[in-house]
């Protein structure tokens, strides 16, 4: 049976550490962080999302900003706000909370944000830097993946990790930042042939194709290290990409849902806004 993760006591550990570090910026600095986000629309779940974040930021001493704009916005407003949150020297980070609607263009407005302030990594400069191996803000579901694979005291090096899902939210980092730590990765999507086949040889397995109990026991090996990043919402309830029950028999270690990945996301929303501050001061030379 496997190790369940308790996503609630690492999430805990690393907001308590940054909220030390953001004390100490505020104190030598006489200012605090400031976090802007963007909501675009009535989404219920990026709504929810977002209260989180605002309670996160709140929590570590953070100052947020909150900007929410009707569904109807057009991206040239949109983009406006962005622009001005941009130049604002008050604001460290910016976070534009996704989907946008669909009338405007995602990649257009992520990149309005300049990479020091681009406290999600979506930017095309920081996921340049993060394909060439240069230090970034690097996205933070796949950070906290990372995170939660070191916590648990799982080597990383030489091992096959396979990723089913390459959304460049979660499935593309996370493949790089896996790499970076010397695992041999594949990355598996909706014309992979031969899945469950591939699932099986993964000693690492991140499961990100937001569709509910996609992964089933028999996908996977003996003793894996099985990540769930999917929230899916069910007649059942909240479930993840992964079966947990027969997944739990196989795996060595599990992320459950809710209550694993997704707040490892949101601590790393705050380790990524210190980031920000942080290296703003520096370019600053204060
Ligand atoms: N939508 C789903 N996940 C995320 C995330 O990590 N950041 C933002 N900005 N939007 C999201």
């Amino acid at each position: 049976m496997a190790v369940i993760f308790d996503g609630k006591a690492l999430c805990q550990r690393v907001k308590d550490d940054v909220k030390a570090k953001v004390a100490e910026f505020s104190a030598a600095s006489g200012r605090k962080i400031k976090l802007a986000v963007v909501l675009v629309g009535e989404n219920p779940a990026s709504r929810v999302y977002v209260k989180n974040k605002i309670k996160a930021a709140e929590y570590v001493g953070i100052e947020s900003l909150s900007f929410n704009l009707p569904e109807t916005t057009q991206e040239a407003e949109v983009a406006e706000l962005v622009k001005s949150l941009a130049e604002d020297d008050g604001v460290d980070a910016v976070l534009v909370q996704l989907p946008l609607p669909e009338h405007i263009n995602e990649q257009r407005i992520l990149d309005l944000i300049p990479p020091e302030k681009d406290v999600d990594g979506f930017s095309d400069i920081n996921v340049g830097k993060l394909t060439l191996g240069k230090p970034c803000i690097a996205a933070c579901t796949p950070s906290g993946i990372i995170e939660i694979l070191k916590s648990a005291g799982i080597t990383l090096q030489g091992k096959h990790a396979v990723i089913v899902g390459r959304s460049n939210i979660v499935g593309k980092p996370v493949a790089l930042l896996l790499l970076r730590e010397n695992c041999t990765v594949t990355i598996c999507h909706s014309k992979t042939k031969n899945l469950a086949e591939i699932c099986r040889s993964a000693d690492i397995l991140v499961a990100a194709v937001g569709r509910a109990g996609f992964i089933t026991g028999d996908m996977i090996k003996e003793g894996a290290a099985v990540i769930d990043v999917g929230i899916n919402r069910t007649e059942n309830g909240l479930k993840g990409d992964v079966e947990f029950e027969s997944a739990a028999k196989k795996a060595s270690f599990i992320t459950p849902v809710p209550g694993g990945v997704g707040p490892m996301t949101i601590a790393m929303l705050m380790k990524n806004a210190y980031i920000c501050a942080e290296r703003r001061n520096e370019k600053n030379g204060l």
